[in-house]
């Protein structure tokens, strides 16, 4: 399919999980996703256990992929100790690897950062008592200052918001509430209300719900594999999603 005059077309996928057993397996995919859109987005848990072998699968995988891809890791990418590795072996196979920064491609500007784990709304933990919490809630903060600071840099009058962990409640029902906090966190809501978006991007709850909103309205998609293969069996594991083309007057840009 050739590029649309009028419109910029995304596919968001998270969670692949890639293994050593995923060789040969994603190519399929990969290739149907870059036919479909004109960028590729991957949301975190690229690969299982975060192991260069498995970063290696997966950016030979990619090699099918014929559009831009750009990508944020997830908590699995950091099992091993070494999200760096992960990082370098899909930076090497063209992959634009997003944390606290921010890109533009097709004149829509992308921000990237992990997120972090907290809890939402009222049940949002608090930087309060022993190290060890006010801690947890830092790396929290930190995250979500990321965020903030690659969407600060976005001039284009399109963006998006690319996550791991969710920034609200509503893409995370499904999941039982015991485990929410571990899904994401409200902290990353905050940058989002005071740099809207045109949608945000997220995996990590596996059975969580497909789309939500921010509290200003900003659509929220979670776009974890697992989850988009057990609702919409139909459909190829991945979320379509278009912007008008932005066109600029000569000279600008
Ligand atoms: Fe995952
Ligand atoms: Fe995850």
């Amino acid at each position: 399919m050739g590029k649309s005059a009028t419109t910029v077309r995304f596919a968001a996928v998270g969670d692949l999980h890639a293994t050593k057993a995923s060789a040969g397996a994603l190519r399929g995919f990969f290739a149907q996703a870059s036919e479909a859109a004109d960028v590729l987005l991957l949301c975190g848990d690229l690969t299982d256990y975060g192991t260069a072998e498995e970063a290696h699968v997966l950016a030979d995988e990619l090699a099918a992929v014929s559009v831009p891809v750009v990508a944020v890791l997830g908590n699995h990418d950091y099992e091993s100790g070494t999200p760096e590795l992960v990082c370098e072996a899909l930076t090497r196979s063209g992959v634009r690897m997003l944390d606290g920064e921010a890109c533009e491609i097709e004149g829509v500007g992308i921000a990237g950062a992990k997120g972090f784990a907290g809890g939402f709304g009222r049940g949002s933990l608090g930087a309060w008592g022993e190290p060890a919490i006010k801690q947890f809630v830092k790396e929290a903060l930190q995250e979500a200052m990321k965020l903030e600071s690659a969407l600060a840099k976005l001039r284009t009058p399109r963006r998006i918001a690319l996550l791991h962990y969710s920034p609200i409640a509503g893409t995370v029902q499904g999941e039982p509430p015991e485990i929410f906090p571990f899904l994401g966190s409200s902290r990353l809501e905050e940058p989002l209300l005071r740099y809207p978006v045109d949608a945000v991007f997220h995996g990590h709850a596996h059975r969580g719900t497909l789309e939500a909103a921010t509290i200003n309205g900003v659509p929220v998609f979670n776009v974890a594999k697992p989850l988009l293969l057990r609702t919409r069996p139909d459909q190829p594991p991945f979320r379509l999603f278009e912007l008008p083309r932005e066109t600029m007057p000569a000279g600008e840009g």
